[in-house]
């Protein structure tokens, strides 16, 4: 292994891990090794760009803690999360479609009684959110675990308020013997994604709002059935078509409708797919 040349360190580098035990990891490495050294060679990649790119991961890296994860965001501007999605979530026609996790989700976030108010204190104009969790033939799915999550009136999730000590816009449900839920939370509305990290320099970089158009997140989870993990997305947005993502299903957008004593209200179905079953 001496000499090696710009044409024969890739597959040298091959070479010292075909022994590797576990198939799917050497199937992946191998693939990121090839993809790598010609994306290297394609764009004919000096060494202070590579250091560049190296200062560039490692400042996403520090950017990070249990609150912030610049790495998801990353990944979700390059379209690599909604890519992954779409390849892991292929559902028979009428079943609600996936879309990207993000970053803002926390673990442990309380649970509520059907009909409760899950803002707990957010900003924002009242709503008032309904639906139904069913399966493709409309039957009723009961206790199906219903997780939802959105920003304030001001475009902010709970965990970016640093000095905050409850969870806002956030909590745990559960579907009715019926199939439906319901609960009162504010209106949901545009926000941008955090542009105070890299990924952040990264858009500015290249010409790109960091914006969102207005949604909830919700996953949902029941026994027999895969997990979704979606969002119901604010009919009428401006960035419907330019969400800084790639989230948007047209299937996921609806009215948010203002009623006449000035609440708004919000009517979704869901239908899950039963596990195992791909597309
Ligand atoms: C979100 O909707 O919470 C989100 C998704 C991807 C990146 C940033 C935020
Ligand atoms: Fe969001």
């Amino acid at each position: 292994m001496r000499n090696l040349d710009e044409h024969t360190v890739t597959q040298a580098v091959l070479d010292l891990i075909a022994g590797t035990p576990d198939a799917r990891l050497k199937f992946i490495l191998t693939g990121l090794i090839t993809h790598l050294h010609d994306f290297a060679r394609e764009v004919k990649m000096t060494e202070s760009e590579l250091q560049a790119g190296i200062d560039f991961l490692t400042k996403t890296g520090h950017k990070c803690d249990d609150k912030r994860q610049e790495f998801i965001l990353l990944s979700d501007v390059l379209g690599l999360s909604m890519l992954t999605v779409a390849m892991n979530n292929r559902k028979p026609e009428g079943c609600t479609e996936s879309t990207v996790f993000g970053p803002f989700h926390v673990d442990g976030a309380p649970a509520y009684e059907n009909g409760a108010d899950i803002a707990n204190g957010a900003s924002g104009e009242p709503c008032l959110v309904t639906g139904t969790v069913k399966d493709r033939n409309g039957v009723p799915i009961a206790g199906a675990e219903l997780h939802v999550w959105q920003a304030d009136s001001v475009g902010n999730y709970d965990v970016q308020y640093p000095d905050l000590e409850t969870h806002q816009g956030r909590g745990v449900l559960r579907s009715q013997e019926d199939g439906s839920f319901e609960f009162r939370t504010v209106v949901a509305v545009a926000y941008p994604i955090p542009v105070d990290g890299p990924v952040g320099d990264l858009l500015l970089a290249t010409g790109r709002h960091p914006w969102r158009p207005a949604h909830l997140h919700f996953m949902i989870k029941a026994k027999n059935y895969q997990t979704l993990v979606t969002h119901v997305f604010r009919n009428g947005d401006q960035y419907l078509d330019s969400d800084a993502v790639f989230g948007v299903r047209q299937t996921l957008v609806a009215d948010w409708v203002k009623q006449a004593d000035g609440r708004y209200t919000l009517n979704y179905d869901f239908v899950l797919n039963p596990a195992n079953q791909a597309h």
